[in-house]
């Protein structure tokens, strides 16, 4: 983290969480919390909460939480470390970085941006004004590209030289290796990475430079011609023509499941639509915008993976897939089905003509490029359109095979209400009676999961819980482990019983335990505690009642023990002496776990 925890705190203290959250989203004082529309998922009625006294925000729609840092962080896409940065210049305080080692990981960070910026502004000059570029850029004008799509896109041209770049940087080794724009060859020597391709710049969502693209010119538009296989100093690789695209390797600046091609010129468009277009190459990329459309991002190469959804979700509520439409129906349903589920997102393909990539069709038919973005269907519906596209629905047989084919796919969906309503569809296009179909639907594996909500109903552990949140004091010397069950309750009490204070538990506990008490902490806990308690140690007493019972049924003795807490039970319920009682109840139990234990 590298900012000094002491440091941390005090901005934590010194920020008005309220202040800081109202730049984004409206809020309402409700009781003793801040109400407003949550800005992490859509919503119409507000569900996100923030407890201003302690700090923490938790939204009940989405599951979200944290404090102040976390929310800065997520509503405006920083690091840990800007986030804190930002808000201590909000609030004029002076921090302070805690050893040397992790302000130098930030300064290697920087040096390997700009040595990266370097390198595109280098590779772009060389584009536009090299001798031996021409060949490079008679390519890109026959791709349509113009000298402001090149400039805007920074597109650039890697020579066919070993190391043109690192001897023009002077790019000491580490940083060609650390930057992937270099690398040491067999005898030693700092060797450029890309040579002969034409480059895209790749940059990371801030618009930082981390990587790039390099696409070899068509066979026989290379800049002497076709090639001869001239010998370079370690073996034959100039003649060589390798793959369409070869991109940089992962570096400290570049993973590639996670960075998106165009989000840095994306991203506000994204917002504003609340869609984003997401297709797999550059090409597809600068095509869309060409055709007005700019919100599209590209996945360079690899499929679309959770962390690429995770970083959508944050700017848009609908993805739309405009890969080569094969692609796109082969694409792994039962994971978009669970993104769609767990970010709360609307998952739909662009119905592109088979064959045609949205680099293609920008070129082609920009208007049917459009049309196919905002036509996108939901990724079900797409499926199901083109079985039936491809089916003969003439012949009974015909639409016998369609309609199994069909409901294959439906069956795949998680959701009954989902997959009753394209039952429909499939009697529809048919004619076959939807109960028949329904019986295709049949032995389908586990029944659909609950909704996304992260509902943890309540009970009196969680109410002791949340007590224990707010009303600490009171509570802590009457509660004790023994008395939960709930795995992420009693980690949850346990996190807060070895912390000093909340901010600290959260931390310290795992994800389910942080949320948790996150949500927790932005309810009000206006109940008597006594009640509480005496429903708790009622319930933990009637665990160990089952227990006795269970052993008794295999001992054949009952111990006088159950007798016991079954009076107890009933003291309990009593106004005169449930308190007392409770007492009594808990220390008994604590005492046998004690024992066991
Ligand atoms: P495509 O083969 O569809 O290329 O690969 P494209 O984007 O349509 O490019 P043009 O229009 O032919 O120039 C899609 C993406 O897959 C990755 C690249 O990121 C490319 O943009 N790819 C493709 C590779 O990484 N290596 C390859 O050899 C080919
Ligand atoms: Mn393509």
């Amino acid at each position: 983290m590298g900012i000094l925890a002491e440091d941390i705190e005090r901005v934590r203290a010194a920020t008005d969480f309220v202040a800081v959250a109202g730049e984004h989203i409206a809020l309402k004082r409700a009781g003793r919390r801040w109400q407003g529309l949550c800005p992490f998922h859509a919503e119409k009625s507000p569900s996100f909460s923030i407890n201003a006294e302690e700090g923490l925000y938790y939204c009940f729609g989405c599951g979200v939480g944290g404090d102040v840092i976390t929310f800065v962080r997520e509503v405006e896409h920083l690091e840990f470390a800007e986030a804190v940065e930002r808000l201590a210049a909000r609030s004029g305080i002076q921090i302070r970085y805690d050893t040397a080692a992790v302000s130098e990981e930030r300064q290697r960070r920087a040096r390997l941006v700009e040595a990266m910026g370097r390198a595109v502004d280098w590779y772009h000059e060389r584009l536009l004004s090299g001798a031996d570029a021409a060949a490079a850029r008679n390519y890109l004008r026959s791709r349509g590209y113009d000298g402001e799509v090149v400039r805007t896109y920074r597109i650039g041209w890697a020579p066919d030289g070993w190391d043109d770049l690192c001897q023009a940087l002077k790019l000491p080794a580490d940083l060609a290796r650390d930057t992937g724009l270099g690398f040491l060859n067999k005898r030693n020597r700092v060797q450029d990475f890309f040579r002969s391709r034409v480059l895209f710049p790749i940059f990371d969502v801030r618009g930082d430079p981390v990587a790039f693209g390099g696409r070899r010119l068509p066979e026989g538009q290379g800049p002497s011609g076709p090639r001869s296989g001239e010998q370079g100093p370690s073996g034959p690789r100039s003649g060589e023509l390798g793959p369409k695209y070869r991109n940089s390797p992962e570096t400290p600046l570049y993973s590639k499941s996670r960075v998106l091609y165009g989000l840095n010129w994306a991203k506000s468009a994204i917002v504003e639509t609340d869609e984003v277009v997401v297709c797999e190459g550059y090409t597809d990329v600068i095509g869309l915008a060409r055709a007005g459309i700019g919100s599209g991002v590209a996945t360079c190469g690899t499929a679309l993976s959770e962390e690429h959804v995770r970083v959508l979700k944050n700017f848009a509520r609908r993805v739309v897939l405009a890969y080569d439409a094969d692609d796109a129906g082969q694409a792994a349903a039962e994971r978009f089905y669970e993104w769609e589920r767990r970010y709360e997102l609307d998952l739909a393909v662009a119905d592109l003509p088979a064959g045609m990539d949205p680099g293609e069709l920008a070129s082609a038919d920009p208007g049917a490029l459009q049309a196919a973005v905002k036509g996108a269907k939901p990724f079900l519906t797409f499926r199901v359109d083109r079985l039936f596209d491809r089916s003969d629905l003439r012949t009974p047989a015909g639409k016998a095979r369609a309609a199994e084919a069909a409901m294959a796919a439906v069956r795949e969906h998680p959701s009954d209400l989902v997959r009753d309503q394209y039952v429909m569809t499939v009697a529809d296009r048919t004619g076959i009676e939807p109960a028949r179909l329904r019986g295709l639907l049949e032995g389908r594996g586990p029944a659909p999961r609950a909704a996304a909500r992260p509902s943890r109903p309540e009970g009196p552990e969680v109410e002791a819980l949340r007590l224990a949140v707010h009303r600490p004091e009171e509570v802590a010397e009457r509660l004790h482990e023994v008395l939960f069950v709930d795995p992420v309750v009693l980690a949850g009490y346990r996190a807060l019983c070895s912390s000093t204070t909340l901010a600290q538990a959260i931390d310290g506990a795992g994800p389910e335990a942080a949320s948790l008490l996150q949500r927790l902490a932005v309810e009000d806990a206006d109940v008597a505690a006594d009640d509480v308690l005496a429903r708790l140690a009622e319930e933990a007493a009637k665990r160990v009642i089952a227990g006795l019972e269970a052993e008794a049924r295999r001992t054949g003795a009952l111990t006088e023990d159950v007798g016991w807490l079954k009076l107890a039970i009933a003291e309990l319920r009593e106004p005169a002496t449930g308190v007392d009682a409770t007492g009594r109840l808990v220390r008994w139990i604590v005492d046998r776990f004690e024992v066991e234990a």
